[in-house]
């Protein structure tokens, strides 16, 4: 990966140059953070697990017809997409109380609530992604009415898809963060789904046991982060045995 060039390092993922202009090859890594990267650790083949799961669910958006940034997967880590100009607002989509709003708001861990709740963060890593209102997206120009209207669209149709896909394999989709693009093509400018959707941006409960399979795990010292990933991924039929096999012998070449 190094011969490429590099366009852009975050958290849990690098760009780099893609193969053709308007492409960017997305690749995934294991590290993880917290808090706003203030707990920081490397959960060994998360990389390839989250690669795996994302392209599982843009492609299923994909096909119900929620524009993507995703092209295609084209290794264990990486996956090319288009290049996009990221819109600077986190959407965050809750269907049951947990996280943040918790503590904001002083509501019980688990909550169901009586609508999907919508709420917006600020993408800035120096303010803590702070929580904001649709009049700051506007009044600040992060988006103007129409990419909120989009976006907002598309994130409800998004939770209602990805509730049913997770509820049929007895896993609650309890909350997830979604983040968009603005991708130009000729002089069309459409609003995309970007970054990825993964157990580190969501929140996935077991639902006869309640078992937290997402990066909660990381975040409270659970414990068996790659366990649940790997269950998320066995449960949406993306991790047959012989895919087990070849993502260990991946993991042990590349050491
Ligand atoms: P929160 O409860 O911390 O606000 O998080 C809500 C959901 O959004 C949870 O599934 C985690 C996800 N999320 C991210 O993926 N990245 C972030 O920077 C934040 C704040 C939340
Ligand atoms: N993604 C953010 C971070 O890495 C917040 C989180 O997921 O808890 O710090």
């Amino acid at each position: 990966m190094s011969r490429r060039n590099k366009l852009y390092e975050g958290k849990a993922k690098v760009l780099f140059e893609g193969p053709e202009a308007g492409t960017i090859i997305q690749y995934f890594k294991d590290d993880a953070t917290a808090f706003n990267a203030k707990k920081k650790g490397t959960l060994s083949g998360k990389g390839v697990i989250n690669n795996i799961i994302s392209e599982h669910i843009f492609t299923a958006l994909g096909d119900i017809g929620i524009p993507t940034h995703f092209i295609e997967r084209i290794s264990m880590r990486e996956q090319l997409i288009k290049a996009v100009e990221i819109i600077p607002v986190e959407v965050i989509i809750r269907n049951v109380a947990a996280g943040s709003i918790c503590k904001r708001l002083g509501i019980k861990e688990g909550t169901p609530l009586p609508n999907p709740l919508v709420e917006y963060c600020y993408k800035s890593d120096e303010l803590d992604d702070p929580i904001i209102a649709e009049e700051h997206i506007l009044t600040f120009g992060w988006a103007d009415e129409l990419e909120l209207e989009e976006l907002t669209f598309y994130a409800l149709r998004i939770n209602d898809f990805l509730s049913g896909m997770f509820a049929a394999i007895g896993i609650k989709l309890v909350d997830f963060k979604l983040e968009f693009g603005r991708h130009y093509e000729e002089d069309q400018c459409t609003v995309i789904l970007a970054d990825e959707i993964s157990p580190d941006g969501c929140r996935l409960w077991d639902m006869k046991t309640g078992e937290k399979l997402d990066k909660d795990r990381f975040r409270r010292d659970l414990g068996g982060e790659m366990e649940a990933y790997q269950e998320v991924a066995r449960r949406l039929g993306i991790l047959p045995s012989a895919d087990v096999t070849e993502i260990a012998d991946h993991l042990k070449k590349e050491g």
